[in-house]
């Protein structure tokens, strides 16, 4: 047993902040046993690491974001989508079948994720193997946890980012084999990169894998108008975009997170309901390539599952916490427009940041009784210079704070150092 005491902030439900000043978290083999304000007589005997004035929150989840963009991330914004996957991110990710040049850049990546709290992915490596593999053993080295999925994609890119389905299938038996442990921290997800990457005989193949393995999915949809066309050329039998996936078994068959939805609504929101699919929220990334603005709120009023994600490159900032402002005020321009339409609030941001988008893992993002403890200690010295209240600290820290106050991290209960380059 472990006792951290702090001032701990976290979620329960998603418009209020459980807080208990200078309060304890107890720890047990990775997992919450329990926060008390004062120390019960079973833990009266058990060691404390007091820190003091700090902030003691859940890590955060990016629930979106490709790996191997890292070398574009704030450069090449002047494109929309198609354009810019065509004329920026499609050459790049080429330079991964060179696994040298992926792990230069996969040890800056994990390290990025490192500084700015963020100890679970969901994360797109590139269409290569070997260099998924790598990313995948340098984040489980590093004491990370999360899911990591080769890119399928065999249309509409260049070619040496076309693979058969073949070699789809095969490599995916090979991370299953490498990778999916029920205790192994970095597991694979099937991962069609979107519908206008992928022939039929390839997602059908991915809806075969995801079933075969039992392996949960994610990709994008409904993003950017021109994809959105596209994929009506495309997949003409599909009544909306999201019906194109739920025909090959990838929508909600198993776990499924989708990136954007910037334009569902109607049959497709209903479809994500029913299926149980998690919304990835990317606000950074829809406005860097001119995408729109994603309707959260009224996800949450259907009572489908959001979380946040970065989108590093189409998205510039790995900060998940720099996220959650960019989502509240993608709200409230939702509400300029239509008043009925309540903009988030910062307990709500959080919680969707931390419990919510943990819910993919299993029990993850908050410390009620059986949760991982993945958590960060921040001491915001610098930014609580009168005085303000442990609300204010935490909304402050939230607004313009950096990876500077975040002083410890941890995944599963254990403490994750600096993973260096
Ligand atoms: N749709 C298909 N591929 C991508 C990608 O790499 N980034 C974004 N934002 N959307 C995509
Ligand atoms: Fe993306």
């Amino acid at each position: 047993m472990k006792i951290y005491q702090a001032n701990v902030i976290y979620t329960r439900q998603s418009n209020r902040f459980e807080i208990v000043p200078r309060g304890f978290v107890a720890v047990e083999d990775g997992k919450v046993e329990g926060v008390y304000n004062e120390l019960p007589e079973h833990l009266k005997s058990c060691p404390i690491e007091d820190l003091g004035n700090r902030l003691l929150i859940p890590a955060m989840n990016d629930m979106h974001v490709h790996a191997p963009q890292y070398r574009n991330q704030g450069i090449a914004m002047d494109l929309e989508l198609l354009p810019w996957l065509q004329n920026y991110t499609f050459p790049e990710e080429l330079k991964y079948a060179d696994t040298a040049y992926a792990e230069r850049m996969y040890r800056r990546f994990v390290r990025d994720l490192w500084r700015f709290g963020t100890m679970r992915v969901v994360a797109f490596a590139s269409v290569h193997l070997d260099s998924t593999r790598l990313l995948m053993r340098l984040l489980d080295r590093a004491g990370m946890a999360g899911r990591v999925g080769k890119v399928n994609m065999n249309r509409n890119c260049p070619e040496g980012l076309q693979e058969t389905v073949v070699d789809a299938k095969a490599a995916c038996a090979s991370l299953v084999d490498e990778f999916d442990r029920d205790d192994a921290r970095v597991r694979p997800i099937v991962t069609p990169r979107f519908i206008p990457s992928c022939t039929p005989e390839l997602l059908e193949a991915c809806g075969e894998m995801a079933r075969r393995y039992n392996l949960p999915v994610q990709s994008h949809l409904s993003e950017n108008h021109g994809e959105i066309e596209l994929v009506k050329q495309l997949e003409p039998e599909s009544r909306f975009y999201g019906d194109a996936y739920d025909r090959y078994g990838l929508f909600g068959t198993t776990p499924t997170v989708m990136a954007h939805c910037v334009w569902t609504d109607g049959e497709e929101l209903e479809l994500l309901k029913k299926r149980g699919v998690m919304v990835a929220h990317c606000p950074t990334s829809n406005f860097n390539v001119s995408s729109g603005l994603a309707p959260v709120r009224r996800f949450l009023d259907a009572g489908i599952a959001v979380g946040l994600g970065s989108d590093v490159s189409a998205g510039h900032d790995f900060s998940i916490f720099r996220m959650m402002v960019y989502a509240i005020q993608v709200s409230k321009m939702h509400y300029c427009q239509d008043k009925s339409c309540a903009f988030l609030t910062l307990p709500e941001i959080f919680w969707i940041a931390t419990k919510s988008a943990g819910s993919f893992f299993g029990k993850v993002g908050s410390f009620e009784q059986g949760y991982d403890f993945d958590a960060l200690v921040i001491d915001d010295s610098e930014l609580n210079f009168d005085n303000y209240s442990l609300p204010q600290r935490l909304e402050r820290f939230i607004h313009i704070g950096d990876d500077r106050q975040i002083v410890a991290r941890y995944c599963q209960g254990r403490l994750v150092p600096d993973p260096g380059l």
